[in-house]
């Protein structure tokens, strides 16, 4: 496991920028394809427009030129906490280390800014984040039981200190 403060450098050519408006219908397309009950386009829509919330993209020159977006990151930064409410990768981007820049980059901005923890919930049956918030280094610290009402489903909270 790496030391949590440490930091691969991102895949080559993937720049972060923040989301804008027009960027949504990407946003929506990416969280359907990542998650059975995907936020709605109207809370990400409500996301952007909040201060204290911060909607990183990760993307790449298109093979035919512009840009495509391979995945997100939404937190908050509250106080000295960095708080992680979602992520996704697109489908045909994973397991290229977007996941893990995405998180990276949502640490950096954090500490940038003062914040000594980063924190955030994930479902229990969640192989693949968890395995990813691992190897960052993040620490389970307790169980909320039936968090996600969907499906009664318990939620990890882990944690990591910056
Ligand atoms: C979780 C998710 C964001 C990971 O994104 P990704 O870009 O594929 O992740 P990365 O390529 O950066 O993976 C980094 C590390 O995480 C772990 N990991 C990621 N996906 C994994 C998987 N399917 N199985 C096991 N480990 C996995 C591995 O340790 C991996 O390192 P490695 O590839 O060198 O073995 C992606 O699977 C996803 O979008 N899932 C659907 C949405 C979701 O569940 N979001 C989390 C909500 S809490």
């Amino acid at each position: 496991m790496r030391e949590p403060a440490d930091t691969l450098a991102p895949p080559p050519n993937v720049r972060f920028r923040r989301m804008r408006p027009e960027d949504l219908d990407r946003v929506v397309e990416i969280e359907k394809d990542g998650f059975r009950h995907p936020w709605s386009r109207d809370l990400l829509e409500r996301e952007l427009a909040h201060a204290w919330s911060t909607i990183l993209l990760a993307t790449e020159e298109a093979a035919g030129g512009g840009e495509g977006v391979l995945g997100f990151i939404v937190f908050w930064l509250v106080h000295d906490e960095v708080h992680v409410l979602n992520i996704a990768t697109a489908l045909e981007a994973r397991r290229r280390g977007i996941g893990r820049a995405l998180m990276d980059a949502a640490a950096d901005a954090g500490r940038r800014r003062g914040a000594t923890l980063a924190t955030l919930e994930v479902r229990r049956s969640n192989a693949p984040a968890i395995a990813l918030y691992l190897d960052l280094g993040y620490r389970q610290v307790g169980v909320r039981p039936n968090y996600y009402a969907d499906e009664g489903e318990d939620a990890i909270v882990m944690v990591l200190d910056l």
